[in-house]
């Protein structure tokens, strides 16, 4: 009897736990992107944004502070900044502009980039940003319902 039993206890705990960590990890797995957009916009970004944004898309750590012409440098695309706040069509509206239309400085890559390179930067970007800040920006996105 015991024989038998351990098998199925053991079946059973793992089925649990399987339940669980696929309920945990799902949801915030769920993107918009592809793996293929992540690889693709790692290469943009190296040859288009890293220069200003930094290598890791930390930004400048001065990126709060305005220059003497109320400029501010370049911010942190990584998720430690405020980039989350936006939904993903203001974010590609930026990209695509750049800063003018909001009196920054940032060039602007309509032209330059294609609609799908900018989607790609976007997802590489958001392939840094941490599990929870993700999350957060995804259901903020659904609230407002873009
Ligand atoms: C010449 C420097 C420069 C380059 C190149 C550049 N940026 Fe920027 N970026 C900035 C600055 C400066 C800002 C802050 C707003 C402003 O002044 O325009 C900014 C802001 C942003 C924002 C808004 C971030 C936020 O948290 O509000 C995004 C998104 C962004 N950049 C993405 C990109 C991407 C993607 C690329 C490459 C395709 C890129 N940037 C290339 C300088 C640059």
């Amino acid at each position: 009897m015991k024989k038998i039993l351990l098998p199925i206890v053991i079946a059973a705990l793992l089925v649990v736990v399987t339940w669980f960590a696929i309920g945990e990890m799902s949801p915030a797995q769920e993107r918009w992107y592809s793996m293929e957009q992540v690889s693709q916009g790692k290469e943009i970004y190296s040859q288009y944004c890293r220069d200003c944004h930094g290598e890791s898309a930390g930004g400048m750590f001065t990126w709060q502070t305005a220059d003497a012409e109320g400029h501010y440098p370049p911010p942190p695309l990584d998720g430690s900044g405020h980039t989350w706040h936006h939904s993903l069509s203001l974010l590609r509206k930026m990209v695509r502009e750049g800063g003018a239309p909001l009196g920054g400085t940032m060039p602007p890559f309509e032209g330059k980039l294609t609609a799908e390179e900018i989607d790609a930067a976007i997802a590489w970007l958001q392939s840094l940003w941490p599990v929870e800040i993700y999350t957060s920006w995804r259901d903020q996105e659904q609230e407002i319902g873009y």
